[in-house]
């Protein structure tokens, strides 16, 4: 396995600045910032509290709060309280309007830093998060805390704090003197944090932020607040909240508790720096830029965003956007769901809409509020400043429905066809690894987690993803592997045989032409989205595995490997799916279940001599190379393109009845769709001997030397055999070469002969009635719906959906039709046999796709349709 690279930044997004109505300087630098209907609070790293008027950004005062820089503001129930914590171990709390000191909080613990706190109003508590990696807790109300300002127990009256005292993105602050001190108003009340009221080790790491949340899961009531903590080690919990606390037999009680709820990225140690909330979404900025999206139903994570190249410091949900800020950036991001808590349109939404450069320094805090209709967003960084925008109607293409915003499954394929993933050639190399990191990346971001898997030195690596189904416990969670490959043939733009270039996906009368985009890029794309649709609505109950490999185009090298070595990761599999075919013509959606096997084989031929001029040195008594090559490679089939090795057709599956009665089927409808297909014979003919009969193909021939009069000293034919159920490939490749050996022997010539077998793909036969296709033929039913052209005039047979409604049974829904392919997926069998799981197989393209031809294309309706069969198929399954 190797590591993921780290996502680019998408520097698609728009640069443009909102309107700076003001620049609010002081002389420290701006860690917290809370505003009220009236006033801006900024937190600095002197410990000052600067409050200015919200209506005519004039000063109104300063305030020392704290001894050291001012880390958190939080202002709660309708501006009663605002809250102030800092380098120090002590809480603030004023009143935002009379800015008088109403509380002092202190623990009897040595807490380090106050990183975070937070309020909630139903139970009149004050959570702190600590440096000490602990959360404590207190009641305002509870007359059992009081203490007085001399109490022997206050920090100020203990040993000097181990901790360092460092601003986060700022310096340690120096220590003031007790002049300075002295300036810091008296609380009209001190309390004492009860020694019981703490939860230690509530992150492995500093709790660098903390919020409540209003009924934020399912696993708690509607109005139920929660206590939401993100840690220095990458985890954020969620807390159940109580009123009483544990008894420790003293008598005295505690006023409350925090029980774990949940617990959310474990697998990831990158900081979590700030939290936003949205409904069941909660969003998490941590350090190097991302913002991942968890929905607190499922415990799932549905996105993972790259949207600074520095920290997020700064995360807000406001207006309906979600707006995020870090080092030396500002930006907004589009948040994600509409006011219904729906997922219509979800394709559109999670992009950058504007980005703009807010401070040339850190941004370390942000505030937002409605002010005389105003939308204004408020930024302090540690540039001294506060900066005040007004972000009226910033952009949201999907609101009104004007933006460039393009369709995110198609950006998506756009990006992936722009890597020239072409494993046949060992110039792309370099392009196959990063279109496998781009893959591995887009998979991240929509909420997997990816590992790359080493399928050899020398071939390019298979890409897992696996997405985490919702149900519980994970035993019970069917797995769904789903089966594609990355690498594409490759495309020459000798001549102007492709309109566009290939490797620029282009649109034109509602095709998309690029290489790939049929084989397989499209496909894998659609049931990638198609899952991503799933875990939004909270309806992805299996476990998804993607297994994407970047060698499939020649022969899959090193896959059986990549899987064996990986066996344990994989894990147990119920079905295998994939999508690498396509239908029949061009509209009758189809359903494959067989594809033939294949053998490469490359026959050489070497002289003891090297290259001869055919003049001065050729005779009758020179076996030439390429002589003997055309001789013994035209022993393989006859003029009526029988092949001629012993025992070749021997376990051919003979023809049943019932199979017959299908190729009827299908030729009489594609002959009524289009009676150029006919006569109905020569068709059934030609479908049976591309679908159940093998055939020789001879490729290529390659000599070594220039061109002219040459012998050359060595010649080599490229010849492949296409399999069919009940012929064996390795007893195939041994009776391929014994005749071509025995043959070549009856030549008596000075040249030798060697057979190399490239690469071998077993055939498979899948069985149409089996469940996975049962749900799959179901869900192309549902997706493609009913044609009423297709059903009166063509008679194409038609089925009434199992679950059908009235509705739907009034108006009857098309049958895909069942078809085997000529081409060959050298895994299918493989993973079959290997995880003891069957496969079924959609083909989401066209006949007139041009896989592997000049401007290869995808329908865009197909890759939209698909995506919403893989979304019904990964949910039935
Ligand atoms: N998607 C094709 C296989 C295919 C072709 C299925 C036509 C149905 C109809 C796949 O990508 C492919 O090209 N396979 C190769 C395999 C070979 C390189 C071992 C093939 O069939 O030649
Ligand atoms: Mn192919």
């Amino acid at each position: 396995m190797t590591a993921l690279q780290s996502r680019e930044l998408d520097d698609s997004c728009p640069d443009s600045a909102p309107d700076q109505l003001q620049e609010l300087r002081h002389d420290g630098s701006v860690l917290a910032l809370a505003v009220s209907d009236k006033y801006i609070f900024a937190g600095t790293s002197k410990g000052e509290i600067a409050v200015w008027s919200l209506g005519t950004f004039q000063p109104v005062q300063t305030i020392q709060a704290h001894k050291r820089s001012v880390l958190c503001l939080l202002l709660v129930d309708d501006f009663k309280y605002l809250f102030s914590t800092a380098c120090e171990p002590i809480i603030n709390v004023w009143c935002p309007k009379t800015f008088t000191r109403l509380y002092e909080i202190y623990s009897t613990y040595d807490v380090g830093d106050v990183f975070s706190v937070a309020y909630s109003p139903q139970r009149e508590i004050v959570y702190v998060g600590t440096q000490t990696q602990d959360i404590q807790w207190i009641s305002l109300k509870d007359s059992a805390r009081k203490s007085s300002h001399e109490s022997a127990h206050h920090p100020d009256r203990r040993q000097h704090r181990f901790f360092d005292s460092r601003a986060v993105g700022g310096t340690s602050t120096p220590r003031r003197t007790e002049e300075f001190y002295a300036l810091i108003p008296k609380a009209e009340q001190v309390l004492e944090i009860d020694s019981g009221a703490i939860r230690q080790y509530a992150h492995y790491g500093w709790v660098f932020c903390m919020m409540i949340a209003k009924g934020p899961t399912v696993l708690v009531d509607s109005d139920e607040d929660v206590l939401i903590s993100g840690g220095g080690d990458g985890t954020i919990k969620l807390w159940k909240l109580s009123d009483t606390g544990p008894d420790y037999g003293d008598g005295d009680i505690i006023t409350g508790d925090v029980e774990e709820l949940m617990v959310l990225g474990e697998d990831d140690s990158e900081s979590v720096m700030s939290l936003a909330i949205d409904g069941s979404f909660l969003y998490a900025g941590k350090l190097g830029g991302i913002i991942e999206l968890w929905d607190l139903d499922t415990k799932q994570k549905l996105r993972v965003i790259k949207a600074h190249d520095g920290n997020v410091n700064v995360l807000k949900m406001s207006f309906g956007l979600l707006w995020s800020g870090g080092q030396e950036k500002h930006s907004t991001v589009h948040y994600g769901r509409d006011n219904n808590g729906g997922a219509q349109n979800i394709s559109q939404k999670y992009q950058c809409l504007s980005r703009w450069k807010a401070h040339d320094a850190k941004i370390l805090s942000s505030a937002a509020v409605v002010y005389h209709s105003d939308q204004l967003f408020l930024t302090g960084a540690n540039d001294n400043t506060v900066r005040v925008w007004r972000v009226n109607g910033m952009p949201s293409q999907t609101e009104d429905g004007t933006g460039p915003a393009e369709d995110m499954m198609i950006q998506s394929l756009r990006e992936f066809v722009s890597y020239k993933t072409v494993s046949s050639r060992p110039e792309f190399t370099e392009d196959c690894r990063k279109g496998a990191t781009f893959l591995g990346s887009l998979f991240k971001r929509l909420g997997a987690q990816v590992e790359m898997l080493c399928a050899g030195s020398l071939h390019n690596p298979v890409v897992y993803a696996k997405f985490s189904g919702k149900l519980e416990p994970s035993e019970k969670r069917k797995r769904i592997l789903f089966y594609g490959h990355y690498d594409v043939v490759p495309a020459d733009m000798k001549g102007d045989n492709w309109r566009t270039d290939p490797f620029k996906l282009s649109g034109r009368d509602g095709y998309l032409y690029g290489r790939g985009v049929s084989d397989n890029k499209g496909p894998i794309i659609a049931a990638l989205y198609g899952v991503s649709d799933l875990l939004q609505e909270k309806a992805l109950d299996s476990d998804i595995i993607f297994l994407i490999e970047g060698e499939e185009e020649s022969g899959s090298r090193g896959f059986v490997e990549a899987i064996h070595d990986n066996k344990e990761l994989i894990g147990h599999i119920d079905y295998v799916l994939l999508a690498n075919s396509y239908w029949l013509d061009d509209e009758v959606p189809c359903l494959t279940y067989g594809l033939r096997g294949v053998l490469h084989a490359t026959v050489c031929i070497d002289s003891k001599h090297p290259d001869l001029h055919s003049g001065v040195d050729g005779s009758n008594m020179l076996s030439e190379p390429l002589t003997d090559l055309t001789l013994l490679v035209s022993k393989l089939k006859d003029r009526k393109n029988h092949v001629n090795i012993p025992g070749f057709y021997d376990g051919i599956l003979p023809l049943t009845k019932e199979e017959d009665l299908r190729y009827d089927d299908i030729a009489n409808i594609l002959i009524r769709r289009n009676p150029a297909n006919g006569p109905i014979e020569a068709l059934k003919r030609s479908l049976m001997a591309r679908w159940r009969e093998p055939n020789l193909t001879i490729h290529r021939y390659n000599v070594s030397g220039p061109d002219g009069s040459l012998i050359s000293s060595h010649a080599t034919a490229n010849v492949s055999i296409r399999l069919v159920p009940g012929q064996e490939v390795d007893e195939v490749i041994k009776s391929l070469k014994s005749f071509l050996r025995e043959e070549y022997e009856q030549f008596e010539s000075d040249n030798t002969l060697t057979i190399r077998i490239d690469n071998k793909a077993e055939p498979w036969l899948g069985v149409p009635g089996n469940y996975i296709f049962r749900t799959l033929e179901e869900a192309v039913m549902r997706a493609w719906g009913p044609t009423a052209a297709d059903d009166s005039k063509n008679g194409v047979s038609v089925a009434l959906p199992p679950n059908g409604t009235n509705d739907e049974a009034a108006t009857k829904t098309r049958k895909p039709l069942y078809i085997r392919e000529g081409g060959s997926i050298p895994p299918i069998r493989f993973l079959e046999k290997e995880f003891n799981a069957p496969a079924a197989h959609l083909p989401c393209g066209q006949a007139s796709d041009a896989a592997h031809l000049d401007n290869e294309r995808l329908r865009v309706v197909n890759l939209q349709k698909s995506r919403e069969i893989f979304s019904t198929v990964f949910r039935k399954l």
